[in-house]
């Protein structure tokens, strides 16, 4: 099974993912790394199943939906992004 978990650096997305990870998934995860923290990062990478996309969501939505249609992520979905844009 495949998921795509947002502001995977985090500190929900990033515990979520090393749950789905635990479970055997693959997970995609995408953060912009302006708040997120590069440690959480480097625990999930030590997962074979764990792919990331350094991506911001509030600007790059052709690149997300590049990013969807070639990963093909199964109907699970969390969505952990605190904050779209910058205020
Ligand atoms: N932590 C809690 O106990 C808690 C409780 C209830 C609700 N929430 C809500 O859940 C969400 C996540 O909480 P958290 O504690 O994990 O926050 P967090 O700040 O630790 O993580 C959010 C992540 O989203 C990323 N992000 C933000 N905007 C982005 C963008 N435009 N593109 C890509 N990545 C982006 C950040 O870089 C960060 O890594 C928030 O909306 C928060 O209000 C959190």
């Amino acid at each position: 099974m495949k998921v795509i978990i947002t502001g995977v650096a985090g500190y929900l997305g990033s515990a979520t993912a090393y749950k789905f990870l635990d479970k055997g998934y693959q997970v995609l995860g995408i953060d912009f790394m302006k708040r997120g923290q590069g440690e959480a990062l480097e625990l999930l990478s030590t997962f074979k199943g764990f792919h990331f996309a350094l991506l911001d969501l509030a600007s790059e939505l052709n690149r997300l939906k590049e990013i969807v249609k070639y990963f093909k992520p199964d109907t699970a979905k969390a969505e952990f992004t605190a904050q779209l844009r910058e205020v």
